[in-house]
């Protein structure tokens, strides 16, 4: 068993997919060990994306986060990391997978309602960015 971390992006937030996102996670099998209703500050957003700071998409990708709220959670399962990758789709929701989240939910590749970290070290790093060890179970 392992984790990953999500957060329903600004979009899916505004859109009301919310209730809908979380029940095909936990119908997938996703356990929840953490979970919250935040909104990322610009500074939080420039370090949380940080890796692509150098592209063209940068800013917009920043502004985007940060324009609301968003669900940001930890989940738990057997290979957590390529299971959720693959239950939310491709990053252009063009591209996604008939019944995944970003084909259901997202709208284009800037504002794709959801995020799956992509590797074991960063759903560490990307879960210990929004919680403590206190809001984990
Ligand atoms: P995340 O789960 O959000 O990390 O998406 P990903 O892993 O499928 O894609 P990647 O890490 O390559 O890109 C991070 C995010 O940057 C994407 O989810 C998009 O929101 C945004 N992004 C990527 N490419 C573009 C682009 O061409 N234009 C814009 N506006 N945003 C982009
Ligand atoms: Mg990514």
């Amino acid at each position: 068993t392992n984790r990953t971390f999500t957060m329903i992006k600004p979009d899916g937030v505004e859109n009301g997919h919310v209730g809908a996102i979380l029940e095909k996670i936990t119908a997938s099998g996703f356990r929840i060990v953490a979970m919250k209703l935040t909104q990322m500050t610009t500074a939080d957003a420039q370090e949380f994306y940080g890796v692509h700071k150098e592209r063209p998409f940068f800013g917009e990708l920043v502004e985007f986060m940060t324009r609301g709220p968003i669900v940001a959670a930890i989940l738990e399962k057997e290979n957590a990391v390529a299971d959720f990758r693959t239950l939310i789709g491709a990053t252009n929701p063009a591209e996604a997978a008939e019944g995944t989240i970003r084909a259901l939910y997202a709208a284009s590749v800037g504002e794709n309602a959801v995020h799956g970290s992509d590797s074991d070290e960063n759903a560490a790093i990307e879960g210990a960015f929004h919680f403590s060890g206190r809001e984990m179970f």
